[in-house]
């Protein structure tokens, strides 16, 4: 008897069980069809690997942006015995929006091409093609099995006893070391995740400048707290940590202790690795190196505000809130976490100015 009939013919007192809803049997197909997208939606991540392994993306932009199955087979040198294969498999990555085809083909005269993500995955000379980085270290490091390990190991870390804040992530459980150590243990996966991390975000400032112009008009000077280039203080070595080429000075240091003095102070990508706590402590540095509202202080804060876009958008704002916590003691952050973080810093108000993917820019005032 179905537990509609039941719960209509008797009446017994409703117990816990009898209240959990049992899905229709149209509810039990579509749950069947997700949980089987669920499971095996690692499958996406993996074929993206295998393709950029490939270099598929490469191949097909240096074809002039589009290529037969037949063309990749010969510009891959994979066993036309393949062919059947790959195009199962550029057909899950055509399904995600990774790459485009023409539609109305034979299936040998199918035509791929180029899509935006795909876009990003195309490696040039130095990582760089037409302006964009390729992401494809970020892609490699992300899917590698450091990372999959990782996540395996999440039941076995969530059960470890431990005060909080917690002092070791996911992957220092996993592996013994954060991933900036994993070059001990593997050289060449050491520099992969250095290069991920480095390309991880195809947003250069070129593309904040661009889209958030306003922001930055009339700021005389400018601290990119964290731009990880010369300043950065691991990578300056001994010399005071301070040089100039006439424009930019690059200084070396900890933000914990100091931030170099600028009417405004950037913290690009920098928060999201960090706990709360920590946060606060940065932005009290930052505090002290901007002069007041009315001098034109502000910190100029550029990372995720979960929530502030929907849909797929939101989705990767969540997953990349997995990510961090995997690797890091940060988290991505709503507006209403950024806000408490403001306050106890002993800033008096913000703004959140502009999207920028699935990223926000937020002015923050003394
Ligand atoms: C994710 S990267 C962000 C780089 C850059 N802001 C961007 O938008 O691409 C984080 C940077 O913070 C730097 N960093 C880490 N700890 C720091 C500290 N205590 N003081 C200053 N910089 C630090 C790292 O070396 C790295 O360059």
């Amino acid at each position: 008897m179905a537990a509609s009939d039941q719960q209509q013919s008797s009446s017994p007192a409703p117990t816990p069980t009898m209240l959990v809803p049992i899905p229709t049997d149209e509810e039990m197909l579509q749950a069947q069809a997700h949980l089987w997208r669920h499971t095996l939606s690692y499958l996406t991540p993996m074929a993206l690997r295998c393709a950029i392994n490939l270099r598929i993306p490469t191949a097909i932009h240096r074809a002039g942006g589009q290529s037969t199955l037949p063309d990749l087979i010969t510009s891959l040198s994979l066993p036309s015995s393949k062919l059947p294969f790959l195009r199962r498999l550029m057909r899950l990555l055509v399904s995600s929006n990774i790459f485009s085809q023409s539609s109305d083909s034979e299936e040998d005269e199918i035509v791929y091409r180029l899509a935006p993500i795909s876009f990003l995955l195309v490696d040039g000379d130095n990582n760089v093609v037409d302006g964009h980085i390729s992401q494809t270290p970020h892609v490699l490091a992300a899917t590698s099995r450091y990372c999959l390990d990782t996540v395996s190991g999440l039941a076995t870390w969530l059960t470890t006893e431990e005060e909080f804040p917690i002092s070791t992530t996911p992957f220092e459980s996993a592996h013994g070391v954060a991933p900036e150590g994993v070059g001990r243990l593997d050289p060449e996966m050491g520099r992969l995740f250095e290069e991920g991390l480095r390309v991880y975000d195809a947003s250069g400032f070129a593309v904040v400048l661009r889209e958030c112009r306003g922001v930055f008009e009339g700021v005389g000077s400018l601290t990119d707290c964290g731009g990880g280039g010369e300043g950065d203080r691991r990578r300056v070595p001994g010399d005071q940590g301070r040089r100039s080429d006439g424009v930019v000075e690059y200084v070396a240091g900890d933000m914990f202790e100091f931030v170099p003095p600028a009417q405004a102070v950037m913290l690009k990508l920098m928060m999201h690795h960090w706990s709360d706590d920590d946060c606060v402590k940065i932005l009290a540095q930052c505090k002290k190196a901007i002069p007041t509202r009315e001098e034109g202080g502000k910190v100029i804060i550029i990372d995720i505000v979960v929530g502030s876009v929907s849909g797929p958008m939101l989705e990767s704002q969540i997953l990349m809130d997995v990510a961090v916590m995997m690797v890091t003691k940060g988290r991505q952050r709503d507006e209403n976490d950024w806000r408490d973080i403001f306050m106890k810093a002993g800033f008096n108000d913000y703004k959140i100015v502009k999207k920028l993917g699935p990223r926000c820019l937020i002015e923050v005032y003394p």
